[in-house]
Order: C-alpha cells, then sequence, then structure tokens
C-alpha cells in the first residue's frame, strides 16, 4: 500500500477519508491542495502529514519562483499557510522549518533560486525516506518488549501505521515485526470516535497483513482490560514535550487511565522528529479543535438535537506518569523522562 509517492510534478495522496469502502487518490500539484488535503484529513497522522507539508514546499516554492525577486516573502506566506492546517501533531512544524532553513542558509550562501528549488525536492524525499528507516528502527526496538510465546495481545488507538507514515508505521510497525516474530496473537482497535480511524484504517491495514485485529468501541476499552484479554497498550503520538507528556489522539488519556487501574503497560512509538524539544510539558500543547459536525453526524446522517453544543478537540494529552515506556528510533527510553528526552535532545544537536 502506498498512500504517499512524489513522481517531481506530482504528490499523489491516498484519500484516507474513504477508506475502507473506496481507493481514491488525490493528485496534488498545488501546494493549497495538498494544505486541503491535511485539513480535512485525506492525509494524516503526524509524521505522513510532516512529509505532505514537506513536498506542498517544494511546490509553493516553485510557483514562488515565478517571481524571484518575491521568491522569500511567498514562501513565507506559504509556510504560514501550511503550518495553520493543524496546530497539534509537531511534524507538520518541523518539517517546514527544516525546508526553510534550507532555503535561507542557500539564500546567505549566494545560491539562486533554481539551485535551491533543486535541494529542496532533494530535502522533502529525505524526510520521507529517513521517515522510512526509523519506521523500521522503532519496529524493532518495539517488538523487544513482547516475549516470543506469541500470547499477548495488545489494544491500540486511532492509526499509527502505513497511512500515518512512510512505511509500516510507528504503534502498527511494532505490532506488525512483533506479530512476525510471534510476540503478539492479537490486536484490539478503539474504533477512535468521531472519525473512526481505530476502525476505517487500523481494522483496514491489519486485516490486509492477515494480523487478527478485533474491533471494539472506545468505551469498550475498559472492559476489555478488566476481562484479561489485552495485556498491553500501544499508541503513536502527535507531539511529546520535554517532560514525557504525549499528544496523541483523544480517547488516548482515558485508555492510559484505564492501562494504569489494571496494571497493564501503556507504550507509545514516536520518532523524534515527534518530540517538541522546545516545549517543557503537555499543558503547552495546542489542541486541535474540529467542526461539530464530525460529532453530530455519523455516515451522514444527524444523530443529535440540531444546533446542540459540542466540544469536538481532536487531541488530547496523557501525562508521563502515566507512560512505561516511549519507543523511539534511538530505543525505548523510561521515566525520568526529562532526562532521557534532553539526552535525545543533545544527539539530535538541540534541534
Ligand atoms: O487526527 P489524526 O488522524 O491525524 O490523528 C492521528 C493520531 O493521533 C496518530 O496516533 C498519531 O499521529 C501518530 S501517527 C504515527
Amino acid at each position: 500500500m502506498q498512500a504517499m509517492q512524489w513522481d517531481g510534478t506530482c504528490l499523489t495522496l491516498l484519500n484516507q477519508t474513504m477508506l475502507p469502502n473506496k481507493i481514491e487518490y488525490i493528485c496534488c500539484n498545488d501546494y493549497r491542495v495538498v494544505a486541503d488535503a491535511i485539513r480535512r484529513l485525506e492525509v494524516r497522522g503526524a509524521p505522513a502529514i510532516g512529509a505532505a507539508a514537506a513536498f506542498a514546499f517544494v511546490l509553493g516554492a516553485r510557483e514562488a519562483a515565478q517571481d524571484t525577486e518575491r521568491f522569500w516573502d511567498t514562501v513565507l506566506n506559504m509556510v504560514h499557510e501550511l503550518k495553520m492546517t493543524r496546530p497539534t501533531a509537531v511534524n507538520l512544524f518541523w518539517a517546514l522549518e527544516r525546508m526553510l532553513n534550507l532555503v535561507q542558509h542557500n539564500k546567505q550562501q549566494g545560491r539562486g533560486v533554481e539551485e535551491i528549488l533543486g535541494l529542496l525536492e532533494r530535502e522533502a524525499a529525505a524526510i520521507f525516506d529517513e521517515d522510512k528507516k526509523i519506521n523500521i528502527e522503532i519496529s524493532k526496538n518495539g517488538a523487544e518488549l513482547f516475549a516470543k510465546d506469541h500470547s499477548v495481545a495488545v489494544l491500540t488507538h486511532c492509526n499509527a501505521g502505513a497511512l500515518a507514515t512512510a512505511a509500516q508505521g510507528t504503534a502498527l510497525g511494532v505490532i506488525r515485526e512483533a506479530w512476525a516474530d510471534g510476540r503478539i496473537s492479537r490486536v484490539f482497535a478503539d474504533e477512535t470516535r468521531p472519525l473512526l480511524q481505530g476502525a476505517r484504517l487500523t481494522a483496514w491495514e491489519l486485516t490486509q497483513d492477515g494480523i487478527p485485529v478485533t474491533i471494539i468501541t472506545d468505551s469498550m476499552a475498559g472492559w476489555v482490560m478488566k476481562k484479561g484479554l489485552v495485556q498491553a497498550v500501544i499508541v503513536g503520538a502527535d507531539r511529546i514535550t520535554l517532560n514525557g507528556d504525549v499528544a496523541n489522539k483523544i480517547g488516548t488519556y482515558s485508555v492510559a487511565v484505564l492501562a494504569k487501574e489494571h496494571g497493564i503497560p501503556f507504550y507509545v512509538a514516536a520518532p523524534t522528529t515527534t518530540f517538541d524539544f522546545s516545549m517543557k510539558c503537555g499543558d503547552d500543547i495546542p489542541i486541535e479543535e474540529r467542526d461539530a459536525s464530525e460529532v453530530t453526524r455519523f455516515a451522514g446522517n444527524c444523530i443529535a438535537p440540531d444546533g446542540v453544543d459540542v466540544f469536538n478537540p481532536a487531541f488530547d494529552v496523557t501525562p508521563n506518569r502515566l507512560v512505561s515506556a516511549i519507543i523511539t528510533e534511538f530505543g525505548v527510553i523510561r521515566a525520568p523522562f526529562d532526562v532521557a528526552i534532553t539526552k535525545l535532545k543533545v544527539m539530535k544537536g538541540g534541534i
């Protein structure tokens, strides 16, 4: 399955809002089309959003190059527009800043716009390729957390799989690797209201790989744990702060609280591109709020009284005390997270 492909002129995205009922691709040859796709969740998941934004940057920079005098200002406006699409997943900002730094650095070196355009395309491709390698490392590191007796069932929330990244995924990468290695027997996938990433996307990915998956509604997670049906939880992340607080899809926090109550380990699998080394704790993370209709409508039908008040945060923050370990491409880190994450920051050059 290829959820994102760049052919030099067009970014092709698998439209995730149509899955699993329809395989539909969107051809983006304008950065605005990519911005809309991110906003509408046609492309979603933190690393995938970052990579899509990097390719959108290439498209926008090419357009900006038509007026070399105004190139820098036009690029800055385009970056602002892309940053406004979704506020929580830090990969979006990380990828755009990386692209912007490349322009600035090469401008200072006296390189011309044409040359910079070539470098930008290479950088976007590098962001995508690096994420593939990161997925492989996270999968290996995470699989080691499970014994080789094929007896463990895990619960996951939302979709942190191939659709959300450049390769096999983060949480689902670990699950895929552990399954192949005889360490995991079954996956329980929370449906993940309101947009059903668990039921529509995670269950679809796992079914395609022949990995046994059971869908439950979000409110069933506690009972599934109480009945002893799962022995671990593993989720992805949209932003992790210096102290190890984790923003992820709404409902993740409830799952973490339930896991604690039932003595089940709660693992987070995330690349270091999802760490926000500039943010001290989860209170600082901007939480996206989405349209009320996502809650009041279901499969095209209205399921709530007209005009009723709705609260629809797309993410929540799980405090570090509920996190058993964070699986990164550099290894598995545990509490005290501030110490471990500061080490990662230093290793990555303080980005
Ligand atoms: O709103 P979404 O579908 O973009 O939310 C995605 C998640 O919360 C994922 O768990 C997260 O981005 C990790 S993807 C590897």
